[in-house]
């Protein structure tokens, strides 16, 4: 299958285009580096450093006539997206609705799309938190990403184009940036491994679903057969605190600086965990890398490129 990966130098998107020519499928990159990197990069994939603004996008889709879409191009900082709301409804929201109007006109069979459950859903009324639950971003990228979806749907329901919307709990595994903005695993496995103290948000006790990338992948693989149409969660259904996270980290890397504590982040929802149930029935996914078992790989990953 000839398959177009939106970000597919990013962290997440990277892992999908490893998981696709594991498969045997003809893949092409789309990426401005904005925050990816070209030694993400599989060697077996072309990578068009372009923006999905660009009208070089278009040329790109008339040239390689991609079967599938896999778009995970985005502003991906919840951070950077409370200094800048407007940045992310163009990137994240327009950006979307270019790449599925764009697939429409194609005729890509399909548009496979990376949302967010974690930044989606406001702060929980229960949980874990199924596909169900009401929509109450709190953050200007979780809106935004909420805009993708529906530019899909709208997508859907007036030229015919089929989706699939993947809407992860925290990713965390090799090649996270740690310096960036998020990934509080990426950020502390860089600052352990380095002997340098780490900066727990409040009192760390604030829980989110982590889900290995690899799990992730995975899940993107299926959805190129499974789920037209669907919305679905993917994460591991279990909280896990940050202090959790830290003392798991500790005993990966053999590090023993004491963490520093600061204020606790402005908006941060305090518990969320996804139900995952339906991406069970519908793909067949459920995760099985455990989160011991992900943070060693990280870790190691992270030890051998750094
Ligand atoms: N990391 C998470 O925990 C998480 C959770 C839920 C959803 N997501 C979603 O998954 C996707 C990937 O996230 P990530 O964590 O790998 O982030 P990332 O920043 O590593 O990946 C995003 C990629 O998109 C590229 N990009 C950004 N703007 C672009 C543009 N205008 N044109 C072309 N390329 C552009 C970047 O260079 C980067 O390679 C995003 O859509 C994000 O919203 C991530």
């Amino acid at each position: 299958m000839r398959i177009l990966v939106t970000g597919g130098a990013g962290f997440i998107g990277s892992h999908v285009v490893d998981a696709y020519l594991a498969e045997g499928h003809e893949v092409r990159v789309i990426d401005n580096l904005a925050t990816g990197r070209r030694a993400n990069v599989n060697a077996k994939a072309r990578l068009h450093e372009i923006d999905i603004h660009s009208l070089e996008t278009d040329q790109v889709f008339r040239e390689f006539r991609p079967e599938v879409v896999n778009h995970h191009a985005a502003q991906a900082s919840v951070k950077l997206s409370a200094a800048d709301p407007q940045h992310d409804l163009e990137v994240n929201g327009g950006g979307t609705a270019r790449i599925a109007f764009l697939a429409a006109q194609h005729g890509v069979r399909k548009v496979i799309y990376s949302s967010t459950g974690g930044a989606l859903y406001g702060t929980p009324e229960r949980v874990p938190v199924d596909e169900g639950h009401p929509i109450r971003p709190l953050s200007a990228y979780g809106l935004s990403k909420r805009v993708g979806e529906l530019y899909l749907d709208l997508a859907a329901r007036t030229q015919g184009l089929a989706f699939t919307i993947l809407r992860y709990a925290n990713a965390y595994g090799p090649r996270q940036d740690p310096h960036g903005e998020a990934g509080v695993v990426a950020i502390f496995t860089g600052r352990m491994l380095r002997h340098e103290p780490c900066t727990i948000d409040g009192d760390g006790e604030q829980e989110k679903d982590y889900v290995f990338v690899g799990d992730i992948a995975r899940a993107n693989v299926i959805a190129l057969e499974k789920g037209e149409g669907e919305a679905l969660n993917v994460g591991t259904g279990r909280g896990t605190s940050v202090n959790a996270i830290f003392d798991a980290l500790q005993r990966a890397t053999g590090d023993t600086t004491p963490p520093l504590h600061g204020p606790p982040r402005p908006g941060d929802v305090r518990r969320i965990w996804l139900d995952s149930a339906r991406a069970g029935q519908v793909l067949g996914w459920t995760p099985v890398v455990p989160l011991d078992e992900g943070i060693s790989r990280t870790v190691e990953w992270f030890r051998a490129n750094s």
